[in-house]
């Protein structure tokens, strides 16, 4: 890939992360989650400025050093500022606003029983607005370095990064992306109305704002319109454009040692038809249904006990959050509970394995016949786009509905409602006995798509739509996919 010119990320997870290793020197590893995933594409590109949270101690300690260069998995350098917040403004905004209220109301998960406690207002104020406001500081910093560059702001955690970079610097360039899903106004009613104004008002301040799915942009102008009366500002400045992954790095991992050593651990003792799902341990992912809709699958064939096995491989996810605690005690007791129904001696239906370990992810990738990705709603879902492109049995995806996803693979997936949990039983047995050719065409099918609809193509339309709506004065700022 060509260099090109100067460009400005900022999200709250950093591309990578940094923690002390046993001798206790400093280890960067790559930054979990999808975001990152997709985004450090990116870097092989561009002159990349990332900005990003402090997250933990470590990286707090690196913060105070300034801005430093890192290097992608290719070896091309970029810089990173990583930005350290207040630890209590921290856990405000991630642990208590962006989290268990953003993230839990735009997945449909807000329940009206809960209640959002007196904390709400606070941590709104000295958590949400104090970090976004440090973040935006960092950003102007970054532009009085660099005119020229775009900025591109990520996701639910920085929605006031835009107004507060457009107000210190009108004529700056800025698109934000959003990663997760797009409720309309009635889900958002369940937040005091300044919060969800603000909030929207902070993307409209873009001059590009881009979704995963129609579905999602079309939930933002409706909301745009019915709170702030502004639904033909946000028509203009959205667009859809489902993010993509880097099928180079993936085709890279597959044949690496790392890979290799861990498929082979795999493949000497799986079942005969391997299951998996790979996912955060995050309710949105809809584990615990999962694991029950597998249990029901083992009642309606008998003939595949023995036979069948659901791997399950979670990364931990948000373990200082109540909720994600209770949820993984959840999932650990559905699994559990197949376990106590079905198991034989010579045979363990379900194993889950709850473990941050990307490459023995990918060497699941290679090894399943069905993935299951069940989501109750999800922006996009890697996973879904990942694993295809390097299986290596003709697997057969089971996809929900309600993933982000699902609106560019429909054709080639058997379909599943995440609540109906006989419905997910019944499409993963119809997906065990897809036949032969069936499951090349669909598995090609998707690996066509995925490979050309590829992160270049998705920074190259992010740049258009920037471009379209914020010309560039003269040629200086450029997003070289
Ligand atoms: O999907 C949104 C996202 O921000 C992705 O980057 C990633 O899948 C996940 O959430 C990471 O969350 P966290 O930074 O809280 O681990």
């Amino acid at each position: 890939m060509a260099r090109g010119g100067p460009l400005i990320i900022a999200s709250n997870r950093g591309p990578v992360g940094f923690r002390r290793g046993s001798a206790g020197a400093i280890e960067a590893s790559r930054g979990a989650g999808g975001l990152v995933t997709a985004l450090r594409a990116l870097v092989d590109g561009n002159d990349v400025t990332w900005v990003a949270s402090a997250m933990g101690e470590v990286e707090r300690e690196i913060a105070g050093s300034g801005r430093r260069t890192e290097e992608s998995a290719s070896g091309s350098a970029f810089s990173l500022r990583l930005v350290a917040h207040d630890a209590e403004v921290y856990r405000r905004f991630y642990g208590v606003i962006a989290n268990p209220v953003l993230w839990f109301v735009q997945h449909g998960l807000w329940d009206l029983k809960q209640d959002p406690g007196a904390d709400l207002g606070p941590a709104w104020r000295e958590g949400y607005v104090e970090a976004n406001r440090t973040l935006a500081a960092a950003v102007v910093e970054e532009l009085d370095r660099l005119p020229d560059a775009p900025v591109f702001v990520q996701d639910y955690h920085l929605y006031l990064v835009p107004a507060l970079v457009r107000a210190a610097r009108p004529e700056a360039r800025i698109a934000h992306f959003t990663h997760i899903p797009r409720v309309g106004p009635d889900a958002w009613a369940v937040l005091p109305r300044d919060i969800g104004a603000a909030i929207h008002e902070g993307l409209l301040a873009c001059d590009s704002v881009g979704f995963h799915t129609e579905q999602w942009r079309s939930a933002f102008v409706d909301c745009c319109g019915t709170l702030l009366g502004r639904g033909a500002d946000a028509e203009r400045v959205s667009h859809a454009n489902p993010i993509a992954v880097d099928a180079e790095e993936f085709d890279a991992l597959a044949a690496g040692d790392g890979v290799r050593e861990r498929r082979d651990a795999l493949a000497a003792g799986r079942p005969e038809i391997l299951v998996l799902r790979v996912d955060r341990a995050d309710p949105s992912k809809n584990a615990v249904r999962g694991f029950e809709a597998f249990g029901r699958l083992l009642e309606r064939a008998p003939a595949l006990h023995g036979r069948v096995g659901l791997l399950a491989l979670l990364d931990p996810s948000r373990e200082e959050i109540p909720e994600y605690v209770d949820y993984r005690a959840a999932i650990e007791r559905a699994a559990d509970e197949v376990n106590e129904r079905f198991a034989r001696p010579d045979w363990t239906p379900v194993s889950l394995v709850v473990r941050d370990d990307f490459l023995a992810s990918i060497a699941a990738y290679l090894e399943y016949d069905v993935l299951l990705v069940n989501p109750v709603m999800d922006g996009l879902n890697l996973v879904a786009k990942e694993a295809p492109l390097v299986n290596d049995r003709d697997g057969v995806l089971v996809l929900s509905r309600e993933a982000g996803a699902f609106e560019e693979l429909a054709e080639w997936v058997v379909p599943v409602d995440p609540l109906d949990v006989e419905g997910q039983a019944a499409a993963l047995e119809r997906a065990i006995g897809v036949a032969g050719a069936e499951r090349r065409s669909w598995l090609d099918g998707i690996r066509r798509h995925v490979r050309m609809h590829d992160m270049d193509a998705w920074a190259d339309r992010e740049l258009r739509e920037l471009d379209a709506r914020a010309p560039r004065q003269g040629a200086g700022a450029t997003m070289q996919p």
